[in-house]
């Protein structure tokens, strides 16, 4: 039941992560939307995992990377992160003095929650020696306590940019981990997190598609188990699958990966069929529940009300700073 009054849906945030009012279902939310990007020179940075209309109204759409690349050098005031949690904080950590909005606070992140900076500083303890590189989906505690940012389309080429026999802890999750290691042949320590959307996925279920669609192409992002991405004929970051799907000439792909990425797959190749890859449950959907917390009417209101916003402490900003700058100059030198 939506908060009628604003001020008490503002003293509310911090329960239930967003401005819970009532939205004229009347309004046009796009033309509404557009007013206040003018009005507050607010950019919208969406996910690929954005629901449909919060990509359509979007600035621009990106991988990881790629909206950590979009928050380092916009000029806008404002920045509002249709994403989740720790992609708002990556976001505040490069712009201290912008504002940056995400539509609901507690869009969190499986990976990211399985990775508690305590526990971590004290199984960071038991690895002298070794340089910490983290996967960005991780808190900005965790960025505090490592060397090296990484995002699922560089973690190869930053873990190869450290000399060979450089020990390293890699963190929070353990598939990419695994995965790179294979790549690269190193011998990475893993912290064990992983995403739940994408450990869901079944091999068996992906198996038996394949033989009723012959033709179809696997694709799969590394947060992927081991057995579901030895069934992929590609794997990348979402910014990757997408490319993919569009320069490759086949018609049919299984995505193994968060279904929101089909919206811009099937924008770009209107002719090619997209099927989700089937999950290991009797549900249908391969959603992730955090990303799925912001909706249209989350966006418009939070810039509305510049509400709810993404503050941090000055000491925790700089520290997490250090690592992600070190990826970015990294990626630029690389040309990623
Ligand atoms: P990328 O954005 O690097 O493809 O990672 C996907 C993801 O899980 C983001 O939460
Ligand atoms: Fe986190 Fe997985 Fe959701 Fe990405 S898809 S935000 S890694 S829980």
């Amino acid at each position: 039941m939506a908060v009628i009054n604003i001020n008490e849906a503002k003293k509310n945030i911090e329960q239930v992560g967003f401005l819970d009012i009532d939205v004229d279902v009347k309004l046009d939310l796009f033309k509404e939307i557009e007013r206040l990007k003018k009005e507050k020179n607010a950019v919208i940075l969406a996910h690929y995992y954005q629901e449909a209309d919060i990509q359509d109204v979007a600035d621009y759409i990106g991988d990881s990377l790629g909206l950590a690349q979009q928050a380092e050098k916009t000029k806008a005031d404002v920045i509002v992160f249709a994403g989740v949690h720790f992609m708002a904080e990556t976001a505040k950590i490069l712009n201290p003095d912008k504002k940056v909005l995400l539509p609901d606070l507690k869009a969190g992140c499986s990976l990211s929650d399985s990775a508690p900076p305590h526990l971590f500083k004290k199984f960071k303890e038991q690895y002298p020696g070794h340089l910490v590189i983290s996967y960005i989906n991780c808190s900005a505690g965790i960025k505090a306590l490592s060397d090296i940012i990484c995002t699922s389309s560089n973690a190869k080429q930053i873990v190869e940019s450290l000399p060979v026999d450089q020990k390293i802890i890699f963190a929070p999750d353990k598939n990419l981990g695994a995965y790179i290691n294979k790549q690269t042949g190193r011998k990475m320590v893993l912290w064990d997190g992983a995403c739940m959307v994408h450990e869901i996925f079944s091999r068996e279920k992906i198996t038996r598609l394949k033989i009723r669609h012959p033709q179809a192409k696997v694709i799969a992002h590394p947060e992927c188990e081991d057995i579901v991405l030895q069934l992929a004929d590609y794997i990348g970051s979402t910014t990757q699958l997408l490319k993919y799907t569009q320069k490759d000439d086949s018609k049919e792909y299984i995505v193994a990966t968060e279904t929101g990425i089909l919206h811009q797959m099937q924008k770009d190749s209107p002719g090619k069929l997209f099927i989700p890859a089937p999950p290991d449950n009797s549900c249908a959907c391969n959603d992730c529940p955090h990303m799925k917390l912001n909706t249209l009417e989350k966006l418009y209101l939070c810039m509305e009300y510049e509400t709810p916003e993404l503050l941090m402490e000055e000491s925790l900003r700089q520290a997490a700073l250090k690592p992600i700058r070190r990826m970015l100059d990294i990626s630029a030198k690389l040309g990623l």
